[in-house]
């Protein structure tokens, strides 16, 4: 009897096991294969197991054609539209950026990519709502490492929301060029800022199960030419700008995936760099995950399979049937065939979008409200406030005039692939957008309006004033208003975009002369600037406050009244300088505005007299001011700009007292002298010893403190040795000079009362 039941159980305990261990699955149950279709072992669901074991797991399994069809997106020639079988494919993509079936007979899921800068992008096609967040550069501004976070894991969140698992948004190029029309979608001009605020940002997108990215591998700090130039920069000057924001991003965000930029460094295309991705990303900082290339980055099958691409985008032009001929005839070996397949299995399983694969909901959409408004009053910078302008007594002022940048409406966005739409469309329809205003700038005030409209915002502050609103097109009518008003606010926006550059820093659409001729007629005039980046401002000494909104997203409307009215203290910081000018910057023109572009040769069998188009030359973009990007140019040049990087005030005020310093740490105390609750991002500079080469000052550590009225925190930070080090490119290593370092702690790279040096010894 006893033999009998143990005989009857051991097939069901057989079972339990390897459904416990191995994971059985039916194909049906991950939505891949019709009913009836055989249940296999799964050997690799075991997670007691590493994602490196699981991979190689499943990399066994996988037959050649389904491996390459692994390495490649659907879009863009990715297979024929009477192909019914490719249809059939296509038809699970879930309207993203990019799609990659994947293979259902082992549980691999399609990957879905989306791109996602500052929120969920291209929803409108699908009838989808996602959180417009402030914009990246926003984020940059708060210099807060958990918000940082809280913007990647509300991303991740309402990917997942979605039905993605692949995020497209980690953008960090440095911001080298303040004319760049992507500059909202990055981090600002210091690499330790940047590289810091990406890397939590990444963290906090991937503990959502979602696979996360950094971008754009390498040097494509700038739109123009983007998809043709070169950029020449020693290896030194690389790692110390460009690439130690990549190489912190990394190191703190463990991102599944780098993508790699449409421009040549050096003469070679950065997705088929072999210096970039095998030796510096693959081998000196060890990543594992996968490299995508940005869409139509490919050059390439061989040349970029050898250095270190492992997968093309949106198509299949050099990583389909060409990757497999390569194969086959051996001229790309399969070790190295294998090791791309596995970086992006490995990164399934680490990210685990195979074990939690994502669930659609509707987003919560109250979540991300709280997340936006959060980050767009942490971001804004309040660059100045003479007079104690600023914060508006709401109960004192009888009357306001609103004036400019369809602030009856909404705020702007940045455009490009980084674009959320706008819930219930754009504030501003198009015509209205573009018409009329002369455009400066290269950049006018079209794009995407979220509806968030100050004017409602402040009207709801300040419900006894008379509110009133001009949209700034005739100035002398606008200036008429403001004279009859106690206070003027003017809306200032730039719309910036992906693939366009501005040809100089002035606001668009004659909004200097607007500010210039309401603060003529007016003295309590404040300035809202809503922009990708800085600005020049003809009139900064005409106007006794302004501050930096950015594009504050959904709840930008909000942010913006609770600082003009002191609900919300300022507390962010310029993550980049403001020039006085562009003849203050290291190029006075955008390197390359100056190439003149070619026709484009007539396709055969064009007819004769068709339209020829045209397009840029292959050219060279030299970045000669080499280490001295951002605020290390204006030091090292003796430059006052209009704002420094790290600058931003408070309605109270800080005292900084009692540095003490050693090579490993500096202690000090802020205290909060004002009346006012604050917070404060206290930043400490190094400058290194004479003789190294570099720049007067570099960022080395920051702490945001929140300090009530009277009170003082001492704040201890460490000095990392690695963010005082400079790259050795003989020795292919970073080095700890021995000698003097300069510390310095303040406010902003250009207010710092407290100083000390310390010596560090061999
Ligand atoms: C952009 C990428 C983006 C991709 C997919 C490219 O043009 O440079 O940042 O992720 O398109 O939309």
């Amino acid at each position: 009897m006893h033999t009998r039941m143990a005989r009857l159980r051991r097939p069901f305990l057989l079972g339990a096991i390897l459904i416990a261990s191995f994971g059985i699955v039916s194909a049906q149950q991950r939505g891949g294969q019709g009913a009836g279709a055989e249940q296999r072992p799964r050997p690799w669901m075991d997670t007691a197991l590493s994602a490196d074991e699981r991979a190689g797991l499943v990399l066994a399994e996988l037959t050649l054609d389904e491996k390459i069809g692994l390495l490649h997106g659907m879009g863009r020639g990715g297979g024929s539209a009477q192909d019914p079988a490719f249809q059939a494919v296509a038809a699970r993509s879930n309207g993203g950026a990019g799609f990659v079936p994947g293979v259902a007979r082992l549980g691999l899921p399609d990957l879905q990519m989306a791109d996602s800068a500052v929120g969920v992008a291209r929803g409108a096609s699908r009838g989808r709502y996602s959180t417009a967040l402030p914009s990246t550069v926003a984020a940059a501004a708060t210099w807060d490492v958990k918000l940082a976070y809280e913007y990647g894991a509300l991303i991740g969140r309402e990917l997942r929301d979605q039905g993605y698992n692949v995020s497209l948004g980690g953008g960090v190029n440095l911001l080298r060029e303040p004319r760049n029309g992507r500059n909202f979608e990055y981090q600002g001009e210091d690499p330790v800022l940047a590289g810091t605020m990406i890397g939590h940002r990444i963290r906090g997108l991937q503990d959502q199960h979602i696979v996360g990215d950094i971008k754009h591998f390498a040097l494509n700090d700038q739109e123009t030419g983007r998809q043709i130039a070169s950029v020449t920069l020693d290896t030194r000057v690389m790692r110390e700008t460009d690439l130690l924001a990549f190489e912190l991003g990394i190191r703190i965000g463990k991102p599944n995936m780098v993508m790699c930029s449409y421009n040549r460094i050096g003469g070679d295309w950065a997705c088929e760099h072999d210096y970039l991705l095998s030796g510096l990303l693959k081998k000196s900082w060890d990543f594992k995950g996968w490299v995508v290339s940005d869409w139509g980055a490919t050059h390439s099958t061989t040349k970029a399979a050898l250095a270190g691409l492992d997968q093309e985008m949106p198509g299949d032009t050099f990583f389909g049937a060409a990757l497999k001929k390569a194969v086959e005839s051996g001229e790309v070996p399969m070790a190295r065939l294998d090791d791309m397949v596995r970086r992006i299995l490995r990164a399934e399983f680490a990210s685990g979008i195979i074990d939690n694969p994502p669930v659609t909901r509707v987003p919560d959409v109250l979540v991300g409200f709280a997340v936006a408004q959060r980050v767009a009053e942490s971001g804004t910078v309040l660059l100045k406030n003479d007079r104690g302008v600023l914060p508006l007594g709401a109960p004192t002022i009888r009357s306001i005039a609103v004036i400019g940048s369809h602030a009856d409406v909404g705020v702007p966005s940045g455009g490009g692939s980084a674009q959320v739409d706008a819930a219930g469309g754009s504030a501003v329809k198009p015509p209205a957008a573009t018409g009329g205003g002369q455009r400066q700038g290269g950049m006018g005030r079209g794009g995407t309006w979220h509806p968030s409209a100050p004017l409602a915002a402040i009207k709801a502050r300040a419900p006894r004033a008379k509110v009133a609103f001009d949209d700034g097109t005739d100035s002398a009518q606008a200036a008429a208003l403001a004279k009859a008003s106690d206070v003027a606010i003017v809306v200032a926006a730039q719309v910036t975009s992906e693939g366009r550059d501005m040809t100089n820093l002035s606001l668009p659409d004659n909004q200097d002369q607007l500010i210039a001729a309401v603060a003529a007629a007016n003295p309590r005039t404040i300035v809202v600037l809503e922009t990708g980046g800085p600005v020049t401002m003809p009139w900064i000494d005409k106007v006794p406050a302004v501050f930096e909104a950015w594009y504050p997203g959904i709840r930008g409307a909000e942010a913006i009244a609770a600082v003009l009215f002191g609900d919300v203290n300022p507390t962010g910081k310029l993550p980049m300088t403001f020039p006085k000018s562009e003849a203050d910057l290291p190029h006075a023109v955008l390197p390359g505005s100056d190439v003149t572009p070619q026709p484009v040769p007539a396709p055969a069998g064009a007819p004769a007299g068709a339209q020829r188009r045209t397009q840029l030359p292959p050219f060279d973009i030299i970045y000669t001011e080499g280490l001295k990007v951002g605020y290390k140019w204006f030091d090292a040049e003796n430059k006052a700009p209009l704002f420094p990087f790290g600058h931003g005030l408070s309605y109270t005020t800080f005292a900084y007292s009692g540095l003490k310093a050693t090579a490993t740490a500096v202690t000090f105390t802020v205290k909060n002298n004002g009346t006012r609750a604050g917070a404060e991002v206290a930043q400490v500079y190094a400058g290194l010893p004479d003789g190294t080469g570099e720049p007067p000052r570099r960022l080395v550590a920051w702490e945001k403190v929140t300090l009530a009225p009277g009170e003082s925190k001492t704040v201890t930070l460490t000095l990392d040795p690695f963010l005082l080090s400079i790259f050795d490119s003989a020795a292919d290593r970073w080095q700890l000079v021995p000698g003097d370092y300069k510390i310095f702690v303040g406010t902003s790279s250009r207010n710092t009362p407290l100083t000390a040096t310390v010596r560090l010894r061999d």
